[in-house]
Formats: structure tokens, sequence, C-alpha cells
């Protein structure tokens, strides 16, 4: 999570008050808490609401409209699973879902605020060796669910030992 601060209410407030005096201003206002503390923590809807003078359902509805909002801090490192055409030849689809109900890790869940997070890209150019995935630059070919739960453990515990395609 280099680079956002830790969310802090004192700043949150001094960001809102900044922007609230624009016109339609929760999004700039979202934009601004996301970009300072890489999510629109929870606690910022109060805040929000209060300085527009908008319900906190109105945030809230805002917040869940946009997809680019997260709620939840961003995870500390991504791995990238390929659900392009050849990969789903090869049984990318299957692997999300055994990862989902054998492993318990969501692909693509921006909520969780889990320290490693699966996200779907097209196409990692590894299409003879699918399912593919990129790991902190490395490709790894022929990925399967056990694989994967296994890197999300390791690099969570801080190494990615074992990741070789
Ligand atoms: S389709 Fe998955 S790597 Fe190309």
């Amino acid at each position: 999570m280099a680079g956002y601060s830790a969310w802090d209410q004192d700043s949150a407030r001094s960001i809102i008050a900044g922007l609230a005096h624009l016109e339609g201003a929760t999004l700039p206002i979202l934009h601004a808490l996301q970009d300072e503390f890489g999510h629109v923590d929870p606690q910022a809807v109060p805040l929000i609401a209060e300085a527009l003078n908008l319900s906190r359902a109105e945030i809230h509805g805002a917040i869940s409209f946009y997809h680019d909002f997260r709620t939840a801090p961003p995870p500390r490192r991504v791995i990238k699973l390929c659900r392009a055409e050849a990969c789903q030849a090869l049984g990318c689809e299957a692997l999300v879902a055994h990862l989902a109900h054998d492993h318990g890790i969501a692909v693509d869940d921006r909520e969780t605020g889990a320290d490693v997070a699966v996200e779907t890209v097209y196409c990692l150019g590894n299409c003879a060796l699918g399912p593919a995935a990129l790991v902190d630059g490395e490709l790894i070919g022929r990925v399967d669910a056990g694989r994967l739960a296994e890197l999300c453990g390791s690099l969570a515990g801080g190494s990615h030992a074992g990741a070789r395609a």
C-alpha cells in the first residue's frame, strides 16, 4: 500500500472541507479521499454527508454506483490472472470457481481489505501455457487453484518462493 496515507479522520475532514464548495462536490471529494488513502473509508460517509447536506444513503449510492471506488484499503500485492479467450479454453473459469469454493479467494473482490488480491487481466501473452498468471512481473503458466492459493499465502507472508513457471 505504499504511497497512501493511513486513514485519518482529521485529514479526511480537511480534504472534504477544501472541496465542499464545488458544484457536484461528491465525486471530487470521493476521488480526493481515494487518492489520499487508497480507499474511501466508511467513516468518511457521515463526514461527506454532513459537509454537503446530503443523506448518508446518497453518499453510499455514489460510492457503489462508480466501480472505481473501493471501501477497503487496496491489497499490498496483486496476482493478475488471465481470463481471456485462450485461457478460458484452458480452464481459467473453473480455476476461478475452485479458488472461491475451495480456498475462499474471490477474484476481483475489491472490498476484502486482504493483503493479496487476485485480479482479472485479458491476455498476458502466455496463451499456449494457460491458464496464465503474473506474479511480481513473473509469468506463471498452467496455473491451478491450489497453486494460486499457495502463492497468495506466500505473498501475504512477504515472499513468493515457489513461483516458478
Ligand atoms: S489468453 Fe491468457 S495469456 Fe493470452
